[in-house]
């Protein structure tokens, strides 16, 4: 039930926030999860109450019960979004509104209480006000929010919980892959699915990414940076990676994605990636397309291109891709034209250096 009500939040300030000078030292290189601000947003929920006791505090552990519901059954949802530095100083989000519709999708799958989404998105503006000094001005630098909720209640039925913890944290960002490679390898895997139909998939839930986590590691023993999941029924249609939406580049000038069916997060990196190419006349389809397909297609040049798109990894090319009866480079192996394009397009409006004809960017100051 999404209650339309507004809730003003108490702030407190950090008594002793990190020193001006180390902060600048970590954000010269923040890599990406690694650093964490001063402050967080909590709000918390119940059936009774609704949302209440909204605050930005300093940042902190927080106690829980071991009977606490999320430890047993999972329900826990969560967001990624950015805040950029314009170039005059000032701070924008990136469709922080569908950030906020997904995670209201995310929540009524999970039979968690819908916030508004107003609600989320005061949410954001005020922890990014608390902690605007922790936004790295890098080259690719950004503020990653992380709004996330979980069933705080002290139960062990199994059933939807009566109370709610919603938090945001915020994590200063550099590129989300290690190392110089203008590419990605991805690992094909066989044995285990990220989602059926019916199941979660669409869902921006930790469950899922505790499910990928195997199939990751596997990618990783086999010298891949990612795994690539195909679909739980029939084993054999590209779905996404672990925590990015996929894209293919044919030699007629065409793209193709994935379609939205419930298995697959609709990314809004994706979303944005088909709006631009469709202003751009691009022939953009949104159909299945085979991992026997993409081989041959790669292996005869039909296939130009392949990239990886999400919040977290911007837009990245694949280069190549191995699994137990697949074993394919992309094109030169490295970054592809198109891919680079639609990074630099993508990227540009994101942080105020092309202009914003979609109305994408919201203005913070
Ligand atoms: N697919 C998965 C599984 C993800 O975790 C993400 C990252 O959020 C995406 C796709 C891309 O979504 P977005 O572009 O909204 O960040
Ligand atoms: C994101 O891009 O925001 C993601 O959630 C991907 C990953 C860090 C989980």
């Amino acid at each position: 039930m999404a209650t339309e009500q507004k809730l003003s939040f108490a702030v407190r300030q950090h008594p002793g926030p990190v020193a001006a000078a180390t902060r600048d030292e970590l954000l010269a290189n923040p890599g990406f999860g690694k650093i964490f601000t001063d402050h967080m947003v909590v709000i918390r929920y119940s059936t009774a109450r609704g949302w209440h006791d909204a605050e930005v505090k300093p940042r902190g552990p927080i106690e829980i019960d071991p009977a606490c519901a999320v430890l047993h059954y999972a329900q826990e949802i969560f967001e990624g979004l950015k805040a950029y530095r314009l170039p005059d100083g000032g701070v924008s989000l990136f469709r922080p509104e569908a950030n906020a519709r997904r995670f209201a999708d995310s929540a009524r799958r999970l039979a968690m209480p819908e916030m508004p989404v107003e609600m989320f998105l005061d949410s954001i503006r005020e922890l990014v006000a608390a902690d605007r000094d922790w936004i790295p001005t890098i080259e690719g630098g950004s503020l990653y929010l992380r709004p996330f909720m979980f069933a705080s209640e002290t139960f062990l039925g199994v059933k939807p919980a009566n109370e709610y913890l919603f938090m945001v944290i915020a994590s200063p960002a550099g590129a989300y892959f290690k190392g110089d490679s203008p590419a990605v390898s991805l690992w094909v895997s066989d044995d285990y699915s990220r989602a059926g139909p019916g199941g979660t998939g669409a869902a921006k839930c930790g469950g899922n990414y505790a499910a990928s986590l195997l199939p990751q590691s596997q990618a990783i023993a086999e010298g891949c940076d990612q795994v690539v999941f195909l679909d739980a029924a029939e084993h054999r249609w590209v779905e996404e990676l672990g925590g990015m939406n996929i894209f293919f580049v044919f030699d007629d000038g065409s793209i193709s994605t994935p379609p939205l069916g419930g298995t697959i997060l609709p990314g809004i990196t994706r979303d944005s990636l088909l709006t631009l190419a469709r202003d751009a006349g691009i022939v953009v389809r949104e159909e299945r397309y085979s991992i026997d397909e993409w081989q041959a297609d790669a292996k005869s040049g039909r296939l130009r291109e392949a990239f990886a798109c999400g919040t977290a990894a911007v837009v990245t090319s694949i280069g190549s891709v191995r699994g137990t009866s697949v074993d394919f480079r992309i094109g030169n192996g490295g970054q592809g034209l198109l891919t680079e394009k639609f990074r630099a397009q993508l990227t540009a409006i994101q942080r105020g250096h092309a202009p914003d004809q979609h109305d994408w960017v919201m203005r913070l100051s």
